[in-house]
């Protein structure tokens, strides 16, 4: 059967957080390797992603275990998203010399790191890695990371975003200060490289300031694709001005809809091309040799979910201990008097007309995280990914794990043939850098 290529091709994106991505039962799992200690292990799930032609290995960042309502020692003891967070500069670092097309996903808050920091580290990788570097940007809302980092509170949101412009702008400048051929290594002339093609940027805002030059030459991107994930108003405005990889968390077509017009639209605001602006929608994917099978996979991971972490995530998300009440209360039965009602439909998306209680609605909530779910067998999973983004809900996806590294085998084994049988998802890696793997444009 010979395959028409879509003018448009999907970007696959791969979520890695351990032990905990959004499913709280999955490091449970008797396949779940617990070797992520071990930089082989980071490098066979890399080459796994390679092997399915993935856009990127992505890694998210905290800057302290969550302090949830139980405290630290609630989520670590449970597994909870954070309880263990690599560095994903070093992490990725090792991956990037065992792999030759993979696009590097780095977190890197910058509220937290000067931009020269960010600048220098990423500017390394991006050579070492040929090309390959992308920063998702986060401004970070953890308050204990701030405790970790020397400052007494966390800067209000509308700050961080303005620090975060500043920090961006320095960052750019900083990139910029090498030209394109300034490093000549000339052996025969002593010219080592042109000073003349380097200028210092000498940055300075209200907030940040960095002098420079960098001391690292230009690298092959440029500066590697910016990500950014920004849910509130503020934060899509900065997504659309900055972002040329955009991730959304919506939950049902209409919504990814929405914010696909919006900053799309938004980024024409700003003069830039809205195809040079991917967003790609979370989701997760339980996949197996039939639907039935799919469907019993499902069950077993979610049977490894301890009801008290599911729990604990909801009551940190919207700030109140709802272990105070007993596991099997209807959710209709908690009252409102704190706000607490009408929080709970928010975090759970309208799931209280179902007539859930409590444990059922944690149990749910570690699922997923209200990632949605796809279950099903391949044809399934592909039918559904092609339905969002045929119906421009998004440019691509952001797959986030089950235990690994089964389920990102399945995925690679079993959905990215059919998607590149229906010409959906490229066969081959073309080109060197992620810019050019993602089709965004070089610099
Ligand atoms: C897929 C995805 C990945 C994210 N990764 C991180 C991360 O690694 N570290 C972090 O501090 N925040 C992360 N965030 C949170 C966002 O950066 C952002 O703070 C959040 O969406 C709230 O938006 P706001 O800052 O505009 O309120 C992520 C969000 C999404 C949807």
């Amino acid at each position: 059967m010979s395959v028409v290529r879509r003018n448009q091709q999907m970007s696959l994106v791969a979520y890695v957080m351990v032990p905990t991505a959004h499913h709280h039962g999955a490091w449970r799992h008797p396949a779940a390797d617990p070797g992520f200690l071990d930089a082989r292990w980071w490098i066979e799930l890399a080459r796994i992603y390679e092997k399915g032609r993935f856009d990127m290995l992505f890694l998210p960042d905290l800057l302290a275990i969550p302090d949830r309502t139980g405290g630290y020692e609630a989520t670590v003891s449970k597994g909870a998203q954070g309880a263990v967070q690599l560095d994903p500069l070093v992490t990725l670092a090792a991956v990037s010399a065992h792999t030759r097309h993979l696009g590097l996903g780095i977190t890197r808050s910058l509220t937290f790191y000067s931009p020269y920091d960010i600048a220098r580290s990423m500017a390394t990788l991006d050579h070492l890695s040929g090309g390959r570097v992308a920063w998702n940007i986060v401004t970070t809302s953890q308050r204990s990371a701030a405790l970790n980092f020397g400052l007494s509170k966390l800067p209000e949101r509308g700050e961080r975003y303005d620090r975060g412009d500043e920090a961006i702008e320095a960052c750019l400048a900083l990139w910029d200060s090498w030209g394109e051929d300034a490093l000549r290594v000339d052996k025969e002339a002593g010219v080592f490289a042109d000073s003349t093609a380097i200028r210092r940027p000498d940055y300075q805002g209200k907030w940040i300031s960095a002098c420079g030059p960098l001391s690292v030459p230009r690298s092959p991107q440029g500066r590697p694709v910016l990500m950014q994930a920004g849910a509130s108003d503020r934060g899509q405005e900065f997504a659309a001005r900055w972002g040329e990889v955009i991730f959304s968390l919506q939950h049902s077509l209409s919504d990814m809809q929405a914010f696909y017009r919006n900053v799309k639209n938004r980024a024409r605001s700003y003069g830039r091309d809205p195809e040079q602006v991917k967003i790609l929608n979370a989701v997760q994917v339980v996949v197996a040799e039939t639907n039935e099978i799919a469907e019993a996979k499902r069950r077993h991971l979610e049977s490894l979910i301890d009801p008290t972490v599911g729990l604990l995530t909801m009551s940190s998300q919207i700030g109140v201990d709802l272990s105070q009440f007993p596991l099997d209360t209807p959710l209709t039965d908690i009252g409102d008097a704190s706000g607490t009602r009408g929080s709970l439909d928010v975090v759970l998306q309208g799931t209280r007309a179902e007539g859930l209680t409590l444990r059922e609605a944690a149990v749910r909530y570690a699922t997923s995280e209200l990632t949605p779910q796809i279950v099903g067998d391949a044809d399934h999973v592909a039918d559904e990914l092609e339905h969002f983004f045929d119906n421009k809900g998004c440019d691509g996806f952001i797959i986030t794990p089950g235990p690994l590294p089964g389920s990102a085998t399945d995925f690679v084994d079993l959905v990215v043939p059919k998607l590149q049988q229906r010409g959906l998802f490229r066969t081959e890696y073309e080109g060197g850098t992620l810019r050019q793997t993602m089709g965004l444009c070089s610099l």
